[in-house]
């Protein structure tokens, strides 16, 4: 039999386990022109909270009682199509399936003697793309400048410390445990890092830890956090608005300080990133990260949680910052 995840009801604040539902059904049969999957590698992402609900967004909401969708790295396990072989390993965006499928439509081929398959779901997939092109095509870094990074031991977070570094900037993480900020600074290489948890005024550490004022704000998560970085925004600051975790289980509209007198005030450029508008960039956005990736000039952290029946809980746990870099289910 085949296992699938459907969306059974829309979350309400926190996803909770109940809103997953497990069903079981036939392993497809292929048609001519078609290939079989078995699914290897889940990515479970924040921006999946978004289209679990029915809220309009960049993105189509999933619909209730469908199987939900995420990059996925599959094997091909049979095949009637002249593009693909048995044996091949694909990424995609697929259905929380353990066999699905498919005509080959939006599928690429990824190579796993190049580097790990999971890597092609976090560094060399999705999120190393969303670093890269966030911080060099918004955040444009010059040497000497001071970038500030939240959500820094995260996935997207963890890489855009590291491509900081390269372009020479001094960079300070926030993260929400000590560990987290010690990972920061003896893996990635940040400069110094702030437990947002364990800190009163953020306005005051971001002020200690970036002497020079913050010329980059690369924003994952939002809300009170992203207050106490804006307070201390450099003349001509980029901020680049990737991700806003924190407001993502909110029910009714955050409110916090207005910022057009700041952004007026430094002439500073405030701007929302998806990463799907830069799809032109990927090729050689993923051929620097795989040269960095080989030299040694990046590395990256996994949370690999084991078990097709536990991806939602996989899901549900980003919002409790159980992950060091990138969520992973292996199948
Ligand atoms: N715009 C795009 O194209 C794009 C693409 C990819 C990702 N994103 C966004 O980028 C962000 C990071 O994504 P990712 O895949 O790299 O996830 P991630 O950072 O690996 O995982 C989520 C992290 O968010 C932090 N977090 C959870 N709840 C929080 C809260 N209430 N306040 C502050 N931090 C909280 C946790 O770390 P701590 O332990 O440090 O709290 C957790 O580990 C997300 O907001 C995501 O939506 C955007």
């Amino acid at each position: 039999m085949n296992k699938t995840i459907i969306l059974e009801s829309r979350p309400v604040g926190k996803p909770k386990l109940s809103d997953f539902k497990k069903t079981k059904d036939e392993i497809p049969q292929i048609k001519a022109g078609e290939i079989l999957l078995k699914t290897a590698y889940v990515s479970v992402d924040p921006y999946l909270r978004g289209r679990m609900s029915d809220a309009k967004s960049y993105a189509v909401p999933f619909e209730l009682h469908q199987p939900i969708k995420s990059g996925i790295i599959a094997e091909v396990t049979e095949s009637n199509h002249n593009g693909f072989s048995k044996g091949d390993f694909v990424s995609g965006l697929l259905e929380w399936k353990e066999y699905q499928k498919s005509d080959g439509s939006g599928l690429l081929k990824v190579d796993p003697s190049k580097a790990p398959l999971s890597a092609f779901l976090g560094v060399l997939g999705m999120t190393g793309l969303t670093a890269y092109l966030g911080l060099t095509e918004i955040g444009k870094p010059q040497k000497g400048e001071t970038l500030v990074v939240s959500g820094a031991a995260g996935a997207v977070g963890s890489i855009v410390g590291q491509i900081g570094k390269i372009a020479g900037c001094r960079v300070i993480g926030i993260a929400g445990s000590d560990d987290k900020v010690d990972l920061l600074k003896a893996k990635y290489g940040f400069d110094d890092g702030i437990n947002y948890n364990t800190t009163n005024d953020l306005n005051e550490a971001v002020a200690t830890l970036c002497p020079d004022g913050v010329d980059i704000y690369f924003d994952n998560v939002g809300g009170h956090i992203s207050d106490g970085v804006l307070g201390n925004i450099n003349k001509f600051a980029r901020l680049i608005i990737c991700g806003s975790i924190s407001t993502y289980n909110e029910t009714t509209v955050p409110v916090g300080p207005r910022v057009e007198p700041l952004l007026i005030k430094n002439s500073a450029l405030m701007q929302g990133f998806i990463v799907g508008n830069y799809a032109t960039k990927f090729p050689e956005a993923v051929k620097q990260l795989a040269i960095w990736l080989k030299e040694g000039k990046i590395t990256y952290s996994e949370t690999i949680e084991e078990g097709f029946d536990h991806i939602p809980q996989a899901f549900i746990d980003l919002f409790e910052g159980k992950n060091n870099g990138k969520m992973i289910v292996k199948i």
